[in-house]
């Protein structure tokens, strides 16, 4: 694992485009990307640079089970006004989470992933040390599935809603063993609140309880994170 310390998200967007940037130079087409506050300054950099990503695939880690593309708080939707309007990809996957078969779609999204290996896979951290939505006690051997919500995660995400209430329950999400399976890994964190988790991740034991602790068994990872996010490492 790489850690790399920046003073802000501002710095860290940059440094995670700058990384971006020289896998594509060396021939990435494939890029798994993710949602949350985390990515929003990475996706701005890739707005502003003169980058063309029109020959590139994206694969999103997960959706929200019950929200189409059109309502503002679905992940696609996030997407699409953070990244996809402004910087047109050639094509770009999100799991649906408005499909009447969910296994069905986990099955379908699994092979979205087998046919467009991430060459680079963007990832937050919740407060839990969870990655994409794969909860703490996923088995790091899951694929596409669905998800209950922990309390937590739907406590900490109600901020983009109304109501605590209006936070569905359910998600659907990468599974932790097609995320290792992407070649490389760039996981951002910021902020005092990410802590413990950065901490889990990069020293802690290699547990299913702290789901981002198994990249510590990935080949090609790169840590970003600022000073709060990193003060509790040695
Ligand atoms: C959600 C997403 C994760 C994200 C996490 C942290 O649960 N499914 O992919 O990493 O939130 O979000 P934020 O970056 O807003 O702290």
């Amino acid at each position: 694992m790489e850690i790399i310390r920046v003073k802000d998200a501002q710095a860290g967007g940059q440094k995670a485009f700058e990384l971006i940037a020289a896998a594509m130079d060396q021939g990435a087409k494939v890029l798994g990307l993710a949602t949350g506050s985390t990515p929003i300054t990475l996706y701005r950099e890739m707005i502003a640079s003169d980058r063309d990503f029109s020959t590139m695939t994206s694969v999103n880690l997960d959706e929200y089970v019950g929200l189409d593309g059109t309502n503002p708080q679905s992940y696609r939707y996030f997407m699409n006004e953070n990244l996809f309007n402004q910087k047109p990809f050639k094509e770009s996957f999100v799991p649906n989470g408005k499909a009447s078969d969910l296994a069905a779609e986990c099955a379908r999204y699994d092979e979205v992933i087998a046919n467009h290996p991430i060459d680079v896979q963007i990832l937050g951290i919740g407060r839990n040390g969870h990655i994409g939505f794969n909860e703490p006690g996923t088995p790091f051997a899951s694929k596409t599935h669905e998800v209950q919500l922990t309390a937590s995660t739907i406590e900490a995400n109600k901020r983009f809603f109304d109501s605590v209430e209006d936070v569905p329950t359910k998600a659907v999400s990468m599974g932790i063993a097609s995320i290792m399976s992407s070649k490389n890994i760039i996981l951002m964190a910021y902020g005092k609140d990410k802590a413990e988790a950065i901490l889990g991740t990069v020293s802690g034991p290699v547990t299913e309880d702290v789901p981002a602790s198994v990249l510590q068994n990935h080949p090609h990872v790169t840590i970003i994170v600022d000073d709060a996010a990193a003060s509790l490492l040695k």
